[in-house]
């Protein structure tokens, strides 16, 4: 029997907050979200109390994992109470030493993700335009340029690793809180899919959010990895902010189709992370053109190079063209992506001297430059 959140709520109140008020009344509980017994749940603190609250953190994940009918829980602190105007200021983020290629083993900054030398989001200003297929195939090309790399599917509102890898099992548990991503062609992969039900209606308001994303970064055993690929969901929202606010971004790319709609998509998903002092690895523009299976022809059915234009406009480097091809869709379909599949095709080149530029942006002088302070409109 799934517990109820009156139950929780319950046990909850048995637990002192750090000034010694009752937990459920230090205003501080986020809605209480059960699905399948699983819960998560945020404890929004103030962010100069963070430190003082782990422990209490800590303490209310094992008492709601001991609850009969709880299979896992995730309780994350946000310190999303900055409070309005001249209110105490986000953390700042910490600087990127992680894109600096600090060595393996040595402790991360606060934020960091032990093991994971450099993390990048791909993310776009809209939906539908390839982000998915684009970031599983990125990641399987970085692989074949000998990196190791996982992919974190960070669309919680619509997760695409399950089908796009067809992957049906659900992670194993370690030691009873950590969870082992799934492997596939050489990759870790962590998905929200991977852990609820397809139908389960994912009402994520902000904190859920922020839980579940830290639970994919932080209770993962990613291991030792070179690149971790994180699947952004569309626009500005929440996810982005967490993600950026969360861990040391080595760094965004954009995926933009050539349409006009999109590239003004596109510009405002460059501002958000100029504005969050992530910097921008480049902009790939898919479904660029399309090739005709039967004769050959190239054509340029959206206007193509419109994303390579704005890239230079906005200053940022322009990573490749991606065309709308049928095989790119059918393979992503099936679950079996065309890098994977086809590693000696064109598709798969292509992906790959993408995958080129982006190591080289990653490695280059631009790269990992110091965050001076996150700075966060409301
Ligand atoms: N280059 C491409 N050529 C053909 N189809 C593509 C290409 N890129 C993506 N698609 C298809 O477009 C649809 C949306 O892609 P997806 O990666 O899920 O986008 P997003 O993650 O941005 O929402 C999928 O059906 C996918 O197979
Ligand atoms: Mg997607």
């Amino acid at each position: 029997m799934a517990p109820t959140q009156d139950q929780i709520r319950e046990r909850l109140a048995a637990i002192a907050a750090p000034g010694g008020a009752k937990l459920t009344e230090a205003g501080v509980l986020s809605d209480i979200v059960v699905t399948d017994g699983k819960v998560f749940f945020s404890l929004s603190v103030d962010a100069s109390e963070v430190k003082a609250w782990e422990p209490v953190r800590k303490q209310v994940e094992d008492a709601v994992r001991a609850i009969p009918g709880v299979t896992s829980a995730l309780v994350a602190l946000t310190a999303e109470r900055a409070g309005g105007g001249k209110g105490t200021p986000p953390p700042a983020r910490p600087a990127q030493s992680q894109a600096q290629g600090h060595a393996h083993g040595a402790p991360a900054g606060p934020s960091g993700v032990p093991g994971v030398k450099s993390i990048i989001a791909v993310a776009s200003g809209k939906g539908g335009v390839g982000k998915s297929t684009t970031s599983i195939n990125l990641a399987l090309a970085l692989r074949d340029l000998g990196l190791n790399v996982g992919v974190l599917d960070a669309d919680i509102y619509g997760p695409s690793m399950p089908k796009l890898l067809a992957i049906r099992e659900k992670p194993e548990t370690i030691g009873g809180n950590r969870l082992k991503p799934i492997e596939r062609h050489n990759l870790k992969v962590m998905s929200i899919g991977f852990l609820i039900e397809e139908e389960t209606p994912m009402i994520w308001r902000g904190p859920m959010v922020m839980s579940a994303l830290t639970q994919m970064l932080r209770e993962v055993e990613w291991g030792q990895l070179d690149v971790m690929v994180v699947d952004m969901p569309p626009g500005t929202g929440d996810t982005q902010l967490t993600m950026a606010q969360q861990v040391p971004l080595a760094g965004a790319v954009i995926v933009s189709t050539p349409q006009d709609l999109a590239l003004i998509d596109a510009r405002r998903g460059v501002a958000m992370f100029k504005r969050v002092n992530v910097p921008i690895l480049g902009v790939i523009e898919n479904m660029s053109y399309f090739v005709c299976p039967h004769c050959g022809t190239r054509s340029d059915i959206f206007g193509h190079g419109g994303a390579q234009h704005e890239a230079e406009r906005l200053g940022v480097p322009f990573l490749g063209a991606v065309p709308l091809d049928m095989t790119i869709r059918e393979t992503s379909d099936a679950g079996r992506p065309v890098v994977a599949t086809q590693p000696d095709g064109p598709h798969a080149t292509v992906y790959r001297e993408i995958a080129q530029k982006l190591r080289d942006a990653l490695a280059g002088p631009g790269a990992g430059r110091a965050a001076p302070k996150i700075v966060i409109e409301a």
